[in-house]
């Protein structure tokens, strides 16, 4: 009968204005539902849905067409109805963002209700305590509801199958719930159900599919689980169940699954587990089960999958792992142990192997090559020996080999290369010897490769640079030596790269990367380093070195860099570094002394008598030492036009009188050529470390066509293999340093000359590049001042008069001490580039602006000139950090421009910096009208 009060009073309701329209059937429905009595329509299913709706929250309007005006539900989203009755049969709403609580009230008002479904949605509160009296099928899985499972389910007479996984819900498993008469299937795994499973499985279950995985469920299995018969899979896995497995399992014929890992399951593994023929998945693993593995397993002929890992399982790795078509085997981390015997025909089915973490000895059998789907081999941390068989190159689907943590000895076989599906290569912690081969660069799919740990010698092969998947590699510890391929900077994936503990050196690699490679992955090498601030050469550390005050013979102290405090100094903080500065410092002094004269007699025409005797006597002591140096005495080369000779008259001799100053590679002295042209001479003092004749005409020559009006133009040479002198243009108002440091408060430097200071060094530097020409040596003293205070740049491109092999002592000589030296400077071997120039830059325009030097040495402290200026920064006070005699005559907005371009080009890393060009372009920005605020120039 469809005509009944109800749906004339639903006709009433579509009448009545809107708030008490949707109350209405609320109330209808609750009246009916308190009677209990009336027969339910198909007008009562619309109104029991639109009250279920008006529960949920439905943030995706999914169920926005149940609308309390239609006639029937059997069209809306979700509903389906028995075609016979058109009443509600089903409601199937998985992951419809649904939220709230179901609705005891309407969802027992659905009676033909057959099949509930809302997985994935998220519903809360608790689970009704009755359901729809033909419900078969209710899917609640994947929502959050909490409390008990209502013991009431237990009389839910039509349940076939319930699943309630991922949910809340807590309390036991309730009594009674396996002897439903229809029950197939139950799952309510991963909730945080508790206590004993309850036992009551009757003979006539009609059980197939249990799963209590997940939970805290303890106690012992129930024993007579094994009484439902039809099981085909029981996961009773991840739990806290204790006792052994209840022996009713045997009586399983059917049971495909069985899983229990994951609980505390003791006991020795018994040969009836052999009965279940049907197995095809046994997870035993992380418990406890002890004695060794069954033969009888081999029964199970279809088992597919094992895992035992995790026990305490003894005796030798059973022969069914390689007789029975299994897929998959792990007995990882148990006590089993012998040798891993492979029968040459063993089932090749094998897909994953792990017997990781036992005690398995003998040698990897060559044999393991018949297992040609094998995928994943791990045989980690066990006590196997010999050499990886060379077969290992036949297995063409391996992609995990984990060896690791062996005694593995011998060399990796260069066969290895035939293992193109490789994605890890693992074999650290052994005793390898031998090279890598460079057939690995074959294994084009290797993302993770360890050998750290063992004894491999020689270089990295350059081959590897074309594992372009390569993410992670560990070769530390080990005996490698030479340098780093250039050909890893390809490697874009890498993020792990430990060479630590070897015997490498040369430079890193050119990339990301490698840029910013921690010192960690670099540490303990010959002379591999990083660029990065806090890391340093191997063997180098950048600790300061606290001396100890009271030290009475301090042999750094008369050549410690210049500084007023110096004299008072009792307590010095130095980097290593600055110390080999220091000593090579030192080394000069005592180098410098003895030769004070220049012998050009072979060209000047002076006579010699016309030479101080002091200075003679020097110069007879050489030549005496070296008689064929007169023979083949040094000729002048000038450059360009003009005159090609010293002056005559005994004035142009190179004494202590004319010393304009020193550097670290050499002497400067004033002097005058035959036409009246000021010169200054530059003595190289490191002689024994110039480079062939040949090579040191080609780079002065190189250096000679240099001209800019921003550089100190070096106008000829002078070559003997004892001697060499280079001529420059004599600039007459001395240094920036100077001007910088040992001014006067009124002369000082303005504002604006120290800006076209600035702008003038960067043109240069930019010029030198152009002409791939490196400075290497800029700092204040370096740069001069013309008569109208344009700056020209000095001393530039030496370095490359040297051979390369001492650099590192070399240019610490220069530089270190004063704070102009790039970090990536301090290693021997790593590529220095021209943006050692702009970190160098860097320094000097924080110098200028702030006129202080870059590092200045207190009584018991450093300052660096870069950290205080970037520290004032983050403090937002760089007024305190700028030079005291510029008070008012600039913009601060300017100067902040300018000391944040000066800190760019310090970064500590290379790759950080801009290069020149880029810095003159903004330079001539910060210049220029729009650039400059109105509050400019007092
Ligand atoms: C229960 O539902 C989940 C999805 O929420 C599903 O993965 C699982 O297989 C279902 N269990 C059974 C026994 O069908
Ligand atoms: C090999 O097994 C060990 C120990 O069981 C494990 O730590 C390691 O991750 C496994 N290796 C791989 C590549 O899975
Ligand atoms: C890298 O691979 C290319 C192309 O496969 C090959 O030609 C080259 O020889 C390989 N390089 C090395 C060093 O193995
Ligand atoms: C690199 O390897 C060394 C030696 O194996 C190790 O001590 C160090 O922790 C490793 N570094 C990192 C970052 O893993
Ligand atoms: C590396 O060591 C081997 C000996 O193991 C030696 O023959 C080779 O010359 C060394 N190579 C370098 C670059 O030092
Ligand atoms: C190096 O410096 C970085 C930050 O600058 C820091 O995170 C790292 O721990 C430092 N490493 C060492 C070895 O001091």
């Amino acid at each position: 009968m469809i005509s009944s009060p109800t749906s004339s009073s639903a006709a009433a309701a579509a009448a009545m204005p809107t708030p008490s329209r949707l109350l209405f059937p609320v109330l209808v429905l609750l009246a009916a539902s308190a009677g209990a009595a009336t027969a339910a329509t198909v007008s009562d299913d619309v109104l029991a849905l639109v009250v279920l709706k008006s529960g949920l929250f439905d943030p995706a309007g999914r169920l926005a067409p149940w609308s309390e005006d239609a006639d029937r539900a059997c069209a809306w989203p979700g509903v389906s109805c028995d075609s016979r009755t058109d009443r509600v049969a089903a409601l199937d709403l998985p992951a419809a963002s649904l939220a709230g609580r179901l609705p005891r009230a309407a969802l027992l008002r659905l009676d033909a209700l057959v099949s509930l479904a809302l997985p994935g949605n998220r519903l809360s509160g608790t689970l009704p305590d009755a359901l729809p009296p033909r419900l078969r099928s209710l899917d609640l899985s994947g929502n959050a509801i909490s409390g008990g499972i209502p013991a009431s389910l237990a009389s839910c007479e039509s349940l076939v199958s319930l699943n309630l996984s991922r949910n809340r819900l807590t309390g036991p498993v309730p009594d009674g719930i396996w002897s439903l008469p229809s029950l197939r299937s139950v799952d309510l795994s991963g909730n945080l159900l508790s206590g004993s499973v309850p036992g009551g499985f009757p003979r006539s279950s009609s059980l197939r599919e249990v799963d209590l995985s997940r939970n805290l469920l303890q106690g012992e299995i129930p024993a007579d689980i094994g009484e439902a018969g039809l099981l085909k899979s029981l996961d009773l896995g991840h739990n806290s169940f204790t006792g052994g497995l209840p022996e009713s399992l045997r009586g399983l014929s059917g049971l495909s699954f069985l899983g229990a890992g994951g609980n505390d399951l003791s006991e020795e593994l018994q040969p009836w587990i052999g009965e279940m023929a049907a197995l095809e998945r046994l997870d035993l693993s992380a418990n406890r089960f002890t004695g060794t593995i069954p033969d009888a397993i081999s029964g199970c002929k279809n088992l597919v999958e094992v895992d035992l890992s995790r026990n305490a399982l003894t005796g030798e790795l059973p022969w069914w792992v390689f007789g029975v078509p299994l897929q998959r085997v792990s007995v990882s981390g148990n006590a089993l142990s012998g040798w891993v015997k492979v029968p040459r025909d063993a089932a090749a089915t094998l897909e994953a192997l792990d017997l990781s973490a036992n005690a398995f000895t003998g040698v990897i059998p060559p044999e393991i090559s018949t297992l040609a789907r094998l995928q994943y081999l791990n045989l980690s941390s066990n006590s196997m020996s010999g050499q990886l068989p060379a077969s290992i190159g036949l297995m063409l689907m391996l992609e995990v080999l984990d060896v690791s943590a062996n005694k593995l000895d011998g060399v990796v076989p260069l066969e290895i290369g035939g293992a193109v599906a490789l994605r890890q290569l693992l074999m650290g912690r052994n005793s390898l010897t031998g090279w890598i081969p460079v057939q690995i660069g074959t294994c084009k799919s290797l993302i993770a490769l360890d050998l750290s740990h063992n004894k491999l010698a020689g270089s990295i092969p350059i081959s590897m640079g074309n594992l372009t998947s390569l993410q992670t590699v560990d070769l530390s510890d080990n005996l490698l030596n030479g340098s780093l391929p250039m050909e890893l900077s390809k490697l874009d994936s890498l993020r792990f790269f430990n060479v630590s503990h070897n015997s490498l050196s040369g430079s890193l690699p050119n990339s990301r990367f490698f840029d910013s490679i921690p010192y960690s992955f670099l540490s303990d090498n010959a002379g591999l380093c990083s660029s990065q601030k806090n890391s340093s050469c191997n063997g180098v550390m950048p600790k300061p070195i606290v001396f100890n005050p009271n030290s009475s013979s301090d042999p750094w102290m008369d050549v410690a860099p210049s500084s007023p405090s110096n004299r008072h100094q009792r307590k010095m903080i130095l980097s290593i570094s600055t110390l080999i500065a220091i000593v090579g410092g030192a080394v000069i002094v005592i180098g410098v002394v003895t030769i004070t004269v220049l012998n050009l007699r072979a060209h000047a025409t002076a006579s010699r008598s016309a030479l101080p005797t002091s200075l003679s006597d020097d110069y007879h002591s050489q030549s005496a030492e070296s008689p064929e140096n007169e023979a083949k005495s040094g000729k002048l080369v000038m450059f360009g036009r003009g005159s090609s000779d010293f002056s005559a008259d005994g004035h142009a001799l190179l004494n202590k009188d004319c010393e304009l100053g020193r550097g670290g590679f050499g002497t400067v002295y004033k002097a005058v050529l035959r036409d009246g042209q000021p010169v200054a001479i530059k003595k190289l003092t490191v002689s024994s470390m110039v480079k062939s004749e040949h090579d040191f005409k080609q780079h002065v020559k190189l250096l000679g066509k240099v001209r800019h009006h921003n550089i100190v133009t070096l106008k000829g040479f002078y070559w003997t293999s004892s001697l060499q002198l280079l001529i420059y243009e004599f600039i007459p108002a001395g240094s920036l340093h100077q001007h910088l440091h040992e001014c006067s408060y009124e002369s000082s430097l303005s504002w604006v000359e120290r800006f076209d200071i600035i702008v003038g060094v960067a043109r240069a530097l930019v010029h030198l590049h152009r002409y791939g020409i490196i400075h290497y040596n800029l700092k204040s003293s370096n740069v001069l001042l013309d008569t109208n205070g344009e700056p020209r740049v000095g001393d530039y491109g030496l370095v490359n008069l040297l051979p390369m092999l001492d650099r590192y002592v070399l240019s610490s000589k220069i530089q270190s001490v004063l704070g102009y030296m790039a970090p990536e400077f301090t290693c021997t071997t790593v590529k220095v580039t021209e943006k050692c120039d702009i970190y160098s830059f860097g320094v000097l325009v924080l110098e200028i602006l702030s006129g202080r030097r870059p590092v200045e040495y207190l009584e018991d402290s450093v300052v660096v000139l870069s950290d205080l200026v970037s520290d004032a920064l983050d403090d937002d006070r760089l007024e305190d950090c700028m030079d005291p005699r510029l008070s008012g005559e600039f913009s601060m907005v300017e100067a902040t421009l300018i000391i944040k371009l000066g800190l760019v080009c310090a970064s500590q890393v290379p790759s950080q910096r801009p290069d020149m060009a880029e810095v003159v372009s903004m330079l001539e920005m910060v210049r220029s009208p729009q650039g400059t605020p109105e509050d400019d120039l007092v």
